[in-house]
């Protein structure tokens, strides 16, 4: 894609990448990502902010090329992290005269992560400015999105706040602004489970940092570029609220069919009492479609059998997620099937240490489940109904 104007002397000059399917060999990426740059002309000066990813940099440096850019004066960083910082290092053997604008510990980082000189820098602080002329650039710090040194640009004049990876999206289009806005919502909630959800509460902070703000569009350095900012607002504030849906995640891995069974049951059984059900066969699944459905649900059922003595290494990925992404979860289980004993429970509730949800106990069946065991998960299918319904869930439907 050409660089495009977004707005007066604003222009998107960032690479798409179509092709990646995976970030951080972890995340992956069903519809590409891309790394947005930006470049602000105001009547003196000029601004880039953010880079982009080493290995697309020829076309941030081609987008500046067709728009004629001779000197850029600042680059601003708003985060550290190599795909919007670490083609910095490039651009300062173009744009000699740039200086790195950005807060100290960032500067820190840059300087750990690739050696930019220390006399390249503009430190500035919470709420500072500074004049490209017609233009001004505002400052703002924003810690924990996802990185500790991470902060947000306002341009005061346009009105454009760059928010850097919050807000973003991992998406590829050819589109700048929303088009296909239920496609651009799911891309938007699955970056926010994948990168943001534990900074749930810092989140909830700057969205009140930034509601002071006149805004009338929101640059992330990730996906689309939203010029209707309460879309992903409103978004942010539900994902980041305390409120759950009446809704039940099953991850689970299955040998020979037993715990499977189980699955089965207890899916048939929680959706004929209204319950909205995924289950998630965590060999066949997105790991992704995973996380965007931890967001949402009230309550998660583990499924594993028991492999020698504890729980199957399948369901071992699904566990550190929760554990480290802490979603709002208020209720976790666990089901499966054993050959002879083992240490299954104790092992799931210790690797979920994080999670402040409450332990509703355990179906561990001795082989195939029979009459005895699906009255077990029958008892299991009550108790979660009554708790979804103490919570109220059910009348939000
Ligand atoms: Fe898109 Fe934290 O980098």
């Amino acid at each position: 894609m050409k660089g495009r104007e977004i707005k007066e002397g604003v222009y998107f000059v960032g690479a798409i990448d179509w092709d990646r399917r995976l970030f951080d060999e972890l995340i992956p990426l069903p519809d590409g990502t891309s790394y947005n740059s930006y470049l602000i002309r105001g009547s003196k000066q000029t601004a880039l902010i953010d880079s982009v990813y080493p290995p697309r940099e020829n076309e941030l440096i081609e987008h500046l090329k067709e728009l004629n850019v001779e000197k850029i004066d600042y680059i601003i960083a708003n985060h550290a992290e190599g795909d919007h910082s670490g083609a910095i290092p490039t651009l300062l053997k173009i744009y000699k005269e740039a200086k790195v604008v950005t807060n100290q510990k960032c500067k820190e980082m840059l300087v750990n992560f690739y050696h930019i000189p220390e006399e390249k820098f503009l430190i500035i602080t919470d709420n500072e400015t500074i004049s490209l002329g017609d233009k001004t650039l505002q400052f703002i710090m924003a810690p924990w999105v996802h990185w500790p040194e991470t902060m947000f640009t306002y341009l005061k004049e346009e009105k454009i706040l760059f928010t850097c990876d919050l807000f973003g999206s991992h998406i590829a289009t050819g589109d700048i602004f929303p088009v296909d806005e239920p496609k651009v919502l799911e891309s938007a909630k699955r970056y926010y489970a994948e990168i943001m959800m534990p900074f749930r509460e810092n989140i909830k902070k700057h969205l009140q940092k930034i509601s002071t703000l006149d805004i009338e569009i929101i640059a992330p350095s990730h996906g689309i570029v939203y010029n209707n900012p309460s879309f992903i607002l409103d978004a942010y504030r539900d994902w980041t609220s305390d409120n759950v849906k009446n809704e039940v995640i099953i991850p689970y891995v299955s040998m020979y069919g037993s715990t499977f069974k189980m699955v089965e049951y207890l899916t048939d059984k929680l959706s004929e009492k209204g319950i909205k059900v995924k289950p998630f066969n965590i060999i066949k699944s997105d790991i992704g479609e995973f996380t965007m459905a931890l967001v949402d649900a009230c309550t998660c059922v583990v499924g594993s059998p028991t492999v020698l003595t504890g729980i199957h290494p399948a369901i071992l990925l699904p566990l550190s997620l929760m554990n480290v992404l802490r979603p709002k979860l208020k209720f976790f289980s666990l089901i499966g099937s054993y050959g002879w004993g083992g240490r299954t429970e104790e092992q799931v509730k210790g690797f979920l240490t994080n999670l402040k949800a409450e332990y509703l106990g355990s179906v561990l069946v001795k082989g195939e489940p029979v009459d005895k065991d699906f009255k077990n998960l029958d008892a299991l299918t009550d108790k979660i109904y009554e708790k979804h319904k103490e919570l109220g869930l059910f009348d939000k439907i």
